[in-house]
């Protein structure tokens, strides 16, 4: 049928069939801004206006739009430079949302826009919690919308004409006296509540930079904010096909037959492929440096499927549709085997085996005939000894789950065979060099011949750790030698991509009468689902962070006890993998609950009690002298612990000693609450938990950086270094341009293309700004050099001859760098670009370039208190958590504005492990929760207050002092709130998420 949509004021006269989603024929028509998050409108993604109010493009026909007046981002603002055409700029929103720091990874940031401008338009003069309502129809994953909600009613403010709002966004505290100013909010009265900006206490070391440690716009922001076409899906190729994969319905079978000819024959399929097909590769998805530290146990496709979703057949066709009726007509015999999907009867001697392929390969303790993918025995010091020593004893068992990362972009790829016959490989991935390195066997091509590219990418969360998908549509690309796309559903997101590994955690612990720990002992049965991707390595961080923090005090602070075991077991679940936090989550639950439950048994102050035993600075990290992944251990000196300063700051920010053990206060619920709920029967509670992550992988996580100076005395920066929504892009630019003493806006920073970047390990274990940070640190260094070197000759500087060869040269200690000048001792100064132009065009030409990598020899660990204030309802057993607080260490911060959006988004998906979120399955393996509506993660109008503070310590082991921030904040909001749940009715619950149904029944145990 043809149709006629109006978009943005343009009259559109397209072809399109009855059934076609107006989200599908917006991207047709290349208005890209409008985003796939799901299949049913339900993360809001695919927002546009229709006839000025917000709908779901994905959710209605786009016959239904005719006759109605479609705007997308498009329609906005745009770069208010256009070459010799100005334009308007950008939309007031938009400016808003870039200065505000709203923006992560961009994916949802047109569609809270689109929700955004209806809301103006309706409603000049917005309150907080109407913006919070307007847009909780889009999910953001990364922001934990405080910034996002600032931005609109700093947009809106602007619109009518207010007082623009004070520019700072930063609460700094230099340790000078204090101001009167509130920690929190703007200087507008309406903008009280919950407009909190994040607390930087400045380390004196930092106070003098013009660039590091200062809230810069994101390098990205302006691309993002105008919906470019940025994103994997949103390149067009001629002739591309849609692919699509058959999942398994059985946990656990074997393929006896499979027949794929009826799908070959229809019309519009241009290959199906099934593991006859394609050869046999054995290979681990995890996207890890090489060796891959865990037993390689998949294949492209197999005749064994080990989960509902595992793959059974590829399909490539001409449209999406033609995909999916291709799907139904695979004809496939399977033999039904018994399955594991309780990690309990993995390890029953009579068990099934879960892996029984004869290429299997080992790593460390993995064994197959025992389902076992990890084994981990660590000891540090004696805990029996330690047990024996203490006057009491503690033991425990805890739970927590199995979660998703939810990005909001779902996993995509588009491959094709490029002119030269490479194969290229578009994917939004964590890891573009491991993909490279990983897929060239799987593919039966050489590294040299497959180019990986990494356009934006809409959230991670380690999800996109892996090597999870792009294998589909390359086979498929060869095997029609056409381009393909591949782009999850979120029912794919749901049972066929990885989660966090969920855990049973048994805690003993001796404590001594004045509270002295004597040892501490954890064990984990970890669960991997059907593949062992990441299972030795997520499992041994849970030890090596959560239990790595408490080492004792007095003589056993010089050497403490502590022991952790774990196994890792296959189940016929869908596999386990990376998620933010990488295995330390699940092991704070369990270390923080049982901290308080000692504490108070103990009739200890529970923060007294926990910063008697935590690591303090010049102690080994006592994990480090046992433990390296399966490598020889090399032991490391913890040289910077913030933890106290966070306790008193966090403390100060929760009105903890007003609030801890104040009775009256237990029983003053908000008002809010007391009207919605009524009044005695919700109880008030405050929780702390302490935390600690790390920061890399020593002597193995590597991080490359170029630099080149342009004409004009800017410069191109290429760093492999993998941008995920996280800003490293933009903190890297920072890090380079106080060195080279240029503003930011003069750093172009592309990163990811493994042809053109230097290599990278990729966006994971916190280490971007930490190793890649240094590497730009190292590459703009020798920039600086060869920059002053010239500059001294121009100038006639620092003039000496070489004594070897007779010729002239100049020191490059002679010069400075400020302000785009290099300027000699004497006060002469020559500009970047006269310096550019003399370089490239005028005498001795060169290219001044610089290119550097690092690796670090040691890994140091953030700090963090984390703070919880919460209201339960003693007759439905429900939990509102009122308050987060999260006091970091993280060293120098680089950038306050990306760094707080980090640990408000990261606070926030802690929020959803503690208290909601949880993937669960029949009987038979199925998933229960396959959308969004089921899964729930929160949304803007269901927010806590949250409030950031950054502690600054200096690292000795960095140039500019940082340390990670990415993966902290997911750590301690869990425990601080099962902390405060008891504080508040004096009831254990040690399952997380702690559901309604959970609190209600531990009630009614007790
Ligand atoms: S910025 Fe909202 S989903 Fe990433």
């Amino acid at each position: 049928m043809n149709i006629i949509l109006t978009i943005n004021s343009t009259k559109h006269e397209i072809a399109c069939a009855p059934s076609e989603s107006l989200l599908s024929v917006v991207r047709r028509l290349g208005y890209y801004g409008v985003k796939f998050g799901d299949e049913g409108g339900l993360s809001g993604a695919d927002t546009v206006l229709l006839d000025g109010k917000p709908v779901n493009a994905g959710s209605m026909l786009a016959a239904q739009a005719e006759g109605h007046l479609v705007v997308t981002i498009e329609a906005l603002g745009e770069h208010p430079e256009q070459g010799w055409k100005k334009t308007d700029g950008l939309n007031p929103l938009q400016q808003a949302f870039v200065e505000s720091g709203a923006i992560q990874c961009g994916f949802c940031t047109p569609a809270q826009i689109l929700a955004a401008k209806a809301l103006l338009e309706q409603n000049p003069n917005p309150s907080e919690e109407q913006v919070r309502e307007a847009i909780s129809g889009v999910l953001c994953r990364c922001t934990g919308y405080l910034k996002p909600v600032q931005a609109v009613l700093k947009a809106a403010a602007v619109m009518r004409g207010d007082e623009p709002f004070r520019v700072d966004t930063i609460n700094w505290d230099f340790g000078a006296p204090k101001t009167d100013a509130p920690m929190g909010g703007f200087d507008s009265p309406q903008l009280a509540g919950m407009m909190t900006r994040p607390k930087v206490v400045v380390t004196p070391e930092s106070q003098t930079w013009q660039t590091v440690g200062k809230p810069e716009k994101k390098v990205d922001a302006v691309k993002l904010v105008q919906g470019k076409p940025a994103f994997t899906a949103d390149m067009d190729a001629r002739g591309m096909l849609y692919a699509k994969v058959l999942h398994s319905p059985h946990a656990h079978a074997l393929i006896k037959k499979i027949d794929a000819s009826k799908a070959k024959e229809l019309k519009g399929v241009a290959a199906v492929l099934t593991f006859q097909d394609i050869p046999r590769v054995v290979y681990s998805t995890a996207g890890q440096s090489d060796p891959i530290p865990g037993p390689l146990d998949t294949f492209s496709l197999d005749h064994k499927v080990r989960f509902v979703g595992d793959r059974v057949a590829f399909v490539a066709a001409e449209s999406l549709e033609i995909a999916e009726k291709a799907l139904m007509l695979i004809e496939v015999e399977y033999e039904i085997l018994d399955s594991i999907l309780d990690s309990r009867e993995a390890m029953n001697p009579d068990a099934i085996r879960i892996h029984d392929e004869p290429e299997y390969v080992n790593f460390a303790d993995s064994n197959p005939e025992k389902n076992l993918a990890a084994h981990i025995r660590i000891d540090i010091g004696d805990v029996e000894k330690g047990f024996k020593e203490a006057d009491h004893i503690f033991e425990a068992e805890y739970e927590v789950p199995k979660v998703q990362q939810v990005s909001i972009e779902p996993h995509v790829c588009v491959t094709y065979w490029d002119e030269d016959d490479r194969l290229v490989i578009r994917t939004s991935t964590q890891v573009p060099f491991h993909v490279r390195r990983m897929l060239a066997p799987v593919l039966n091509l050489p590294v040299k011949r497959i180019r990986v590219v990494k356009p934006r990418i809409g959230g991670g969360f380690g999800g996109k750790q892996e090597v999870l998908m792009e294998d589909v549509p390359a086979h498929l690309t060869i095997a029609t030698k056409r381009p393909v796309i591949y782009e999850y559903t979120r029912e794919e997101e749901f049972i066929a991509a990885r989660s966090r590994h969920p855990m049973r955690v048994k805690m003993k612990t001796g404590v001594k009468r004045d509270g002295t720990i004597t040892a501490n002992a954890m064990y984990a049965l970890s669960d991997t689902g059907a593949y062992g991707c990441h299972a030795l390595t997520v499992t041994g961080n849970t030890g090596h962070k959560a239990m790595a923090l408490y080492v004792g005090d007095g003589e056993y602070r010089k050497s403490p006890n502590i022991q952790f075991y774990a196994d890792v077991v296959y189940t016929n679940t869908p596999p386990a993998g990376a998620f933010r936090g990488y295995g330390v989550p699940q092991g704070y639950w369990p270390v923080e609950r049982h901290m308080e439950k000692i504490a108070r048994a103990l009739n200890l102050d529970p923060i007294d009690f926990r910063l008697r035993n935590t690591i303090r600075p010049g102690e080994y990290h006592p994990f480090s002298t046992a433990w390296n992944e399966g490598r020889e251990p090399r032991p490391e000196i913890v040289q910077t612990v913030g933890l106290e300063m966070c306790v008193a700051q966090g403390k100060a920010a929760i009105d903890w000693d007003s609030k801890y053990g104040n009775e009256v206060w237990r029983n003053s619920p908000s008002t809010a609450l007391r009207s919605a709920q009524g009044g005695s029967h919700l109880k008030k509670g405050i929780g702390v938990a302490m935390v600690m992550q790390g920061t890399a992988i020593p002597y193995l996580d590597m991080g490359g950086a170029s630099i080149k100076m342009n004409d004009d005395g800017s410069f191109n920066m290429l760093v492999g270094a993998t941008d995920l929504g996280t800003g490293s892009d933009t903190v890297l630019a920072q890090m380079a341009a106080e060195v080279l003493g240029v503003p930011l806006e003069d750093m172009i920073c592309y990163s990811s293309d493994t042809d053109f970047t230097p290599f990278d390990k990729g966006a994971y274990a916190s280490s971007t700004t930490y190793i890649s940070g240094a590497a730009a640190v190292k590459a703009a260094n020798v920039v600086a050099e060869r920059i002053k070197v010239r500059a001294a000759m121009i100038l006639n500087a620092g003039k000496q001859v070489d004594k070897e060869t007779g010729t002239q040269v100049y020191e490059a200690e002679e010069i400075r760098l400020e302000n785009r000048l290099a300027i000699a001792r004497d006060g002469k100064t020559v500009s970047f670009t006269e310096i550019a132009l003399h370089s490239l065009h005028k005498d001795q030409q060169e290219q001044i370039m610089g290119v550097a990598s690092y690796v670090s020899p040691v890994s140091p660990p953030p700090f963090a208190a984390q703070f919880a204030e919460v209201t339960v309802d003693t007759e439905t057993g429900a939990v509102t958590v009122d308050k987060l607080v999260m006091a970091v260490d993280s060293g120098v911060i680089v950038n306050p504005l990306t760094a707080s959006g980090q640990i408000e988004g990261g606070m926030t998906q802690a929020l959803g492990y503690a208290v909601c979120e949880e993937m669960r399955y029949d009987d038979k393996g199925d998933a229960i929760e396959r959308d969004l509506d089921r899964y729930h993660i929160f949304r803007a109008d269901e927010m806590p207050e949250l409030e950031t503070i950054f502690v600054e310590t200096f690292e000795p082991s960095h140039p500019f002092g940082v340390k990670a921030v990415a993966e902290i904040p997911m750590d301690g909001v869990a425990p601080a709130v099962g902390n405060a749940i008891l504080d508040a009715i004096g009831v254990n619950v040690d399952v997380i998420p702690t559901t309604p149904e959970r609190v209600w029944r531990a009630m009614k145990k007790q």
